[in-house]
């Protein structure tokens, strides 16, 4: 019985070579249509970043990197010794009430861990000029200007009223000043954004800049001249400016990816249906909770019998498992797997049986595999359509540097895609590496900041 289900599972989760190549094929025209018109399914936001850096910016900066889970707080020094920079930083939770809650309070809870950082390094805030900021606002915005950033809509499970289709700033501005938080935002950035320049200022190789965390996307360089959507400003056609992605939105039609009965009903029950469809299937918010999905399926067909008779209230909770639940199943070191009973135990009060634990673990390989080589289609889509046939892409977030196998898994992927042949030897490069980006967010922040204050200065 429960081997069928593992069939029938492998059948559902497997994506062999030629679909991935279907894949790509479609995201490069998709990347390709977001660049020519508004309103595409994946937006290819200009974010105004218009060079890599050159490793000799200089300055201290404040860098404050809100993405799906942490808040963090960075100040970076700049050193005058090429690609060197000093950091100090804070940690706060971001508490799970304020992504559902109202806008003040998500700004205000900003505001006052920014004040509370700059009290514990600087002292008394009112002797202060304001320190600039970049600020890692890790969801799409439309950006005439790299000071501003209008929602174009909430993603990784959030969902606060009234700021989609607003410009943030001034809301995230007002909060600082009722506190009297002296700061001056800078630029504002996504963490793929930040990741791309910190990267490259360490790695000139680094033209992509990944995130696989709680959420999936990625930026690179484009030049102006291949923006129809920009040719109205007349910008110089070689000039540079980097490209938000956000190709968590890719295939929201879906018409290539290979969606299971349990990926329509993540779809139908998150905050917002229809959308970040590539995102639902790869990122960290959504791994564990497909999990979950397939086991409660399981027990309550007819004549599956997984967890027969088991008293299962705990495992139907939604969102109760994360992708380090998953983590753990994968990285279960002992044969009859009993840190996966353990845990089954411990967190859900449920006794799995041989069979069932054998199950349990081939779903989690299907699931953590299935992200892994959906997530090298988006890579060697910029890939082709740019060009690059070798390159570095700096890569971030929790998926990435925790989840088991997930890097070995998308090379894997990417040597299919691409058409690589075998390596001769085991210790050479891939013509195209994901490699770990070292804290991308914070230092691509301050990078940011550095660049625009310079742009300033030379008046462009
Ligand atoms: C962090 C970056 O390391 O990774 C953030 O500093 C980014 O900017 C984050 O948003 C993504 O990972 P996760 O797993 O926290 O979503
Ligand atoms: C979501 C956000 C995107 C961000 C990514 C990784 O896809 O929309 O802006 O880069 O998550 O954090």
């Amino acid at each position: 019985d429960l081997l069928k289900e593992i069939e029938r599972l492998e059948q559902l989760f497997s994506i062999d070579t030629a679909k991935l190549k279907q894949i790509t094929d479609h995201f490069v025209n998709e990347l390709e249509k977001g660049l020519r018109v508004g309103g595409g399914s994946i937006p290819m936001n200009p974010t105004w970043v218009m060079s890599f850096p050159t490793g000799y910016e200089t300055g201290t900066y404040l860098a404050l990197d809100m993405g799906g889970t942490n808040l963090r707080v960075c100040q970076i020094t700049l050193t005058d010794q090429k690609s060197e920079f000093d950091i100090i930083q804070s940690k706060y939770r971001m508490p799970e009430e304020l992504k559902t809650g109202e806008a003040d309070e998500l700004w205000e809870y900003i505001a006052d861990c920014l004040m509370q950082f700059i009290e514990t390094h600087h002292g008394d805030t009112a002797k202060l000029e304001k320190l600039p900021l970049g600020f890692t606002f890790s969801y799409p915005a439309s950006q005439n200007y790299i000071d501003e950033g209008v929602l174009q809509r909430w993603t990784k499970g959030f969902d606060i009223a009234g700021v989609e289709g607003h410009n943030v700033v001034p809301m995230f501005e007002e909060a600082l000043s009722r506190r009297g938080v002296p700061i001056k935002l800078t630029a504002l950035i996504n963490d793929t954004t930040g990741t791309l320049i910190a990267s490259a200022y360490t790695d000139t190789k680094m033209k992509i800049g990944c995130i696989f965390g709680t959420g999936c996307n990625a930026a690179y360089m484009e030049n102006c001249g291949s923006i129809p959507k920009l040719a109205h400003l007349n910008l110089p056609p070689e000039t540079p400016m980097a490209i938000n992605c956000e190709w968590g939105a890719f295939d929201n039609e879906h018409k290539v990816l290979p969606r299971t009965p349990y990926d329509e009903m993540i779809d139908r029950d998150s905050p917002r249906p229809g959308q970040q469809a590539f995102e639902k299937m790869i990122a960290g918010l959504y791994l564990g909770e497909i999990f979950r999905l397939v086991m409660v399926d399981l027990h309550d067909k007819q004549g599956t019998h997984i967890f027969d008779g088991q008293d299962i209230s705990a495992l139907r909770k939604a969102y109760s498992l994360d992708s380090s639940f998953l983590s753990a199943i994968e990285e279960d070191p002992f044969e009859n797997l009993s840190e996966t009973a353990d845990l089954f135990q411990n967190r859900l009060g449920i006794n799995p049986s041989k069979s069932e634990l054998e199950l349990i673990r081939r779903t989690a390989e299907l699931i953590g595999t299935r992200a892994a080589r959906l997530s090298a289609c988006g890579v060697s889509a910029i890939s082709r359509k740019k060009g690059y046939t070798s390159c570095h892409v700096g890569a971030d977030g929790s998926v990435f540097n925790k989840y088991p196998h997930f890097k070995s898994r998308g090379a894997e992927a990417l040597r299919e895609i691409l058409d690589w042949p075998e390596k001769t030897n085991p210790n050479e490069e891939d013509p195209i590496e994901i490699l770990a980006a070292e804290d991308g967010s914070g230092v691509g922040a301050a990078l940011i900041a550095a660049l625009t204050l310079e742009r300033v200065k030379a008046g462009n």
